[in-house]
């Protein structure tokens, strides 16, 4: 049986099946509503649909923060949930294998964790590859090269930097900045030059909606000194200037990585460039910034939110890639 990918981020997971592609594409969001006998579980957007409105004896679940898990039985109970949505044909009858994504520096105590956890939520065998790597393959990288590659994977919590030759990484990073970093950098930047009050999400909504159209977005809040109801327009200079910043840390990382790689690399990734991957390579002028910064040609795939899912379904064909730790 094939092996379903599953890559569990911190802000979004995407589910992908080996034949039907990607099947799942929601916030990694769990909320336990109490209800009449015991309790609900909503998952992915109909938990997102009504954060911030729950009632007392709600429980609002992350289960990962800054691309690092927060509480084990929150992912357990997470997975659990997702594998009973997302089951499908013969997955319904067994126990499904999986391939799940996990950070390219974790340790081998939070690898077993994250396992051990899928593992107790239902699926029968689970597998692990790093995000990086992941994204590699679902984008169409032959990861049997022997020329170095590089994938820079920008999402919520985390980037994540990783230099490899032959899949196996020689050199990486992972920072935070990402995603998460510039929405609080936007929100701030509204909060003090437009005196505009934004909760996260609203914030997020409002970057995301201004990099996906290029144009000014209407953004409904409260006033920071009133407290009123306030209604602002945002300009997409508003957007970058704020995650300018955020742009300027990732290129440090970057180059502190590239600082590490053997000297040999640096003329494959002059040729080859580096791919750009995760929700947040979508901001605003990142590539051309990534692009301008490093003098490396930076290319962002045709679907750069969902080639780390489609990489792990790919990996459950490929043994060799996946590694459980010792
Ligand atoms: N069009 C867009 N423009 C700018 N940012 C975007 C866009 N679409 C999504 N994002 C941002 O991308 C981030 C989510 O990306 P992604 O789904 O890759 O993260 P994740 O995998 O959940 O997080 P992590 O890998 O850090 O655990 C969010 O911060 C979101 O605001
Ligand atoms: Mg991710």
């Amino acid at each position: 049986m094939a092996d379903i990918g599953i890559d569990l981020g911190t802000a979004t997971t995407v589910v992908c099946h080996p034949r039907d592609g990607v099947v799942h594409d929601e916030p990694t969001l769990l909320v336990e509503w109490p209800a009449r006998r015991g309790r609900e579980l909503l998952l992915g957007d109909e938990a997102a649909a009504i954060e911030g409105r729950t009632p007392p004896g709600a429980r609002i679940g992350h289960p990962l923060r800054g691309g690092a898990v927060t509480d084990l039985g929150l992912v357990r109970t997470y997975l659990h949930q997702l594998q009973r949505r997302t089951a499908r044909g013969r997955w319904r009858l067994r126990r499904p294998h999986a391939v799940l994504s996990c950070p390219v520096d974790a340790t081998p105590l939070e690898r077993r964790a994250l396992l051990e956890s899928a593992e107790e939520a239902g699926f029968g065998h689970v597998d692990l590859l790093a995000a990086p790597l992941a994204a590699a393959l679902g984008c169409g990288l032959d990861l049997t090269d022997s020329r170095v590659q590089a994938v820079v994977d920008v999402g919520a919590g985390t980037a994540e930097i990783a230099m490899f030759c032959r899949g196996v990484v020689l050199t990486d990073r992972s920072c935070r900045h990402a995603g998460d970093e510039m929405t609080a950098a936007l929100r701030g930047h509204l909060r003090d030059e437009h005196g505009l009050h934004l909760s996260a999400p609203a914030a997020d909504a409002v970057k995301v909606r201004s990099c996906t159209s290029r144009e000014a977005v209407v953004a409904e809040g409260r006033d920071v000194v009133s407290g009123r109801p306030k209604v602002t327009t945002v300009e997409p200079g508003d957007v970058e200037a704020a995650v300018a910043p955020v742009v300027r840390r990732l290129v440090v990382a970057l180059a502190d990585c590239l600082d590490d790689l053997p000297v040999a690399g640096v003329p494959d990734l002059l040729a080859g460039g580096v791919v750009l991957v995760g929700g947040a390579s979508l901001a605003l002028h990142l590539q051309e910034e990534l692009e301008a910064a490093l003098g490396f040609p930076v290319k962002v795939p045709e679907r750069p939110r969902t080639c780390i899912a489609e990489g792990l379904a790919l990996a459950g064909g490929r043994p060799e890639l996946r590694a459980r730790p010792a």
